[in-house]
């Protein structure tokens, strides 16, 4: 597939740098933050790197859909991963791969952090569960970090991002009934995602999701994205909240707009509504705040969290402020066996103490420019790139839809070329890098990915 003709002033492949990354003894950037592992690559303007090293084991056979036990509900990808290193992941083969997509926005921290390990070493060894019938030291100090990292009050620990959705329409519920509403209403937004569970299903803005498990949940009604009108329209004396991801992960990468998410806060004051703000994909630093919502100037009265809040070990959470916790659940409401267990909280309160530690967070807002601006030149250089959207380390690329490429084929191509990319809905490709990548890590992206563009 040709590039643009027209725009052809910047060919990515000619003017590029040379980039040499030598890993062999790792590196540490300003961030004081350790890219480790693996063997040296040396990638320069001109030259292919190699795809693939040689395997380093017998490879084994990969499973297909029929032959193995699992249940197939993803498209996957004929890959097997058996390890990762820093921003590398390495599949059975030997072969390795760039990972932009941080096992979708989860591995915030990359692979293999040697104080993530250890404490989670450390707490294996002293405790691993012990029920929400008794209080835990890592589930006390990691509700505080988070508390304090969101500007709300009570965290509730969840085992998933779907269930920490569920909370969060639970509160919702519950703080109206206090309030006298019968048949409470929740208004969602159209091309939303929520999560797989039923609840989070019914506030999920996808009718294709949705069709097979219908009915969901009554009194949802969905309103269009940044159009603050469409929002008006549905609020009814019932309504009781207005659920939104403060950028739109899965439904193709698009951040709420500044007036949008303010005019929301002002509706929701002015008719008692809550305000729960779905921070599961961009929270957590990659939006270039610890929570995107740091950047509208308003707080949101209920956000649900998760991915990376455990960088790969499952927990979510819902969190509130006192003021709705007071006026909704309470003993005998809510519960979870795993829910905030020792084992994950440990994980927890380690991750914000790394975030710290490495300011993770100021280094998406520094990096952020050099990602968006490669992406820009990708779109100035390929004709059926359109635009980019997005905050931090959380982009997409709009394929244009009168192009026949699929988001899905250049992921698979990207794949081949040892880089690890996402689609998202609506044709977009999905950038979700872990945040501990550096400026050398995007132009080794840029090169693995026209080398995949190139062979369209
Ligand atoms: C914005 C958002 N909310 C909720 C979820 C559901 O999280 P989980 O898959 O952990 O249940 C996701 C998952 O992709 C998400 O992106």
């Amino acid at each position: 597939m040709a590039r643009k003709d027209s725009k052809q002033k910047v060919d990515s492949r000619k003017n590029a740098k040379n980039v040499e990354i030598s890993r062999a003894a790792g590196f540490c950037d300003d961030f004081g933050g350790f890219q480790g592992g693996g063997e040296g690559i040396y990638l320069s303007g001109n030259e292919q790197a190699p795809a693939a090293k040689s395997p380093k084991s017998a490879q084994k056979p990969t499973p297909t859909p029929d032959d193995n036990a699992i249940l197939q509900v993803y498209s996957r990808l004929p890959i097997i991963f058996e390890k990762g290193s820093g921003v590398y992941l390495y599949d059975a083969a030997g072969k390795e791969y760039l990972d932009f997509g941080a096992g979708i926005a989860v591995n915030a921290l990359g692979y293999g952090n040697e104080s993530f390990n250890a404490a989670l070493k450390a707490q294996i060894d002293k405790l691993l569960h012990i029920s929400n019938l008794y209080y835990n030291p890592p589930a006390i100090e990691a509700a505080k970090k988070l508390a304090k990292a969101s500007g709300l009050d009570r965290v509730f620990f969840t085992n998933s991002g779907a269930e920490a959705c569920e909370g969060a329409l639970k509160v919702a519920k519950k703080y109206a009934y206090q309030t006298g509403i019968k048949s409470p209403q929740i208004i969602a937004m159209h091309n939303s995602f929520h999560g797989r569970t039923l609840g989070a299903l019914s506030v999920t803005g996808n009718s294709a999701h949705q069709k097979p498990f219908k009915p969901l949940l009554s009194g949802v009604k969905f309103a269009h994205f940044n159009d603050i009108a469409s929002v008006e329209k549905l609020i009814t004396p019932k309504t009781c909240a207005i659920i939104l991801e403060t950028i739109q992960g899965e439904g193709g990468v698009t951040p709420a707009s500044k007036e949008f998410l303010q005019a929301l806060r002002k509706l929701c004051d002015t008719h008692n509504m809550l305000l729960i703000l779905d921070e599961i994909q961009c929270g957590m630093g990659r939006s270039g705040s610890m929570f995107a919502y740091e950047q509208y100037g308003i707080m949101p009265d209920i956000i649900t969290t998760a991915k990376a809040l455990g960088c790969g070990v499952p927990v979510g959470a819902f969190v509130l402020s006192q003021k709705v916790a007071d006026s909704s659940l309470k003993p005998g409401d809510h519960g979870s066996t795993y829910g905030g267990n020792p084992f994950v909280c440990a994980a927890v309160s380690k991750v914000f103490d790394i975030f710290n530690e490495m300011k993770l967070v100021q280094r998406v807002a520094k990096l952020t420019p050099t990602l968006t601006q490669t992406l820009q030149e990708l779109c100035d250089s390929y004709s059926f790139l359109q635009s980019v959207r997005g905050k931090g380390f959380l982009q997409g690329v709009q394929i244009d839809p009168k192009s026949k490429i699929q988001a899905k084929d250049i992921v698979q191509l990207a794949a081949e070329q040892g880089l690890i990319i996402l689609s998202a809905s609506q044709n977009v490709l999905r950038f979700a890098p872990p945040l501990i990548i550096t400026q050398e890590h995007i132009e080794l992206m840029r090169h693995k990915l026209i080398r995949a563009l190139d062979r369209l």
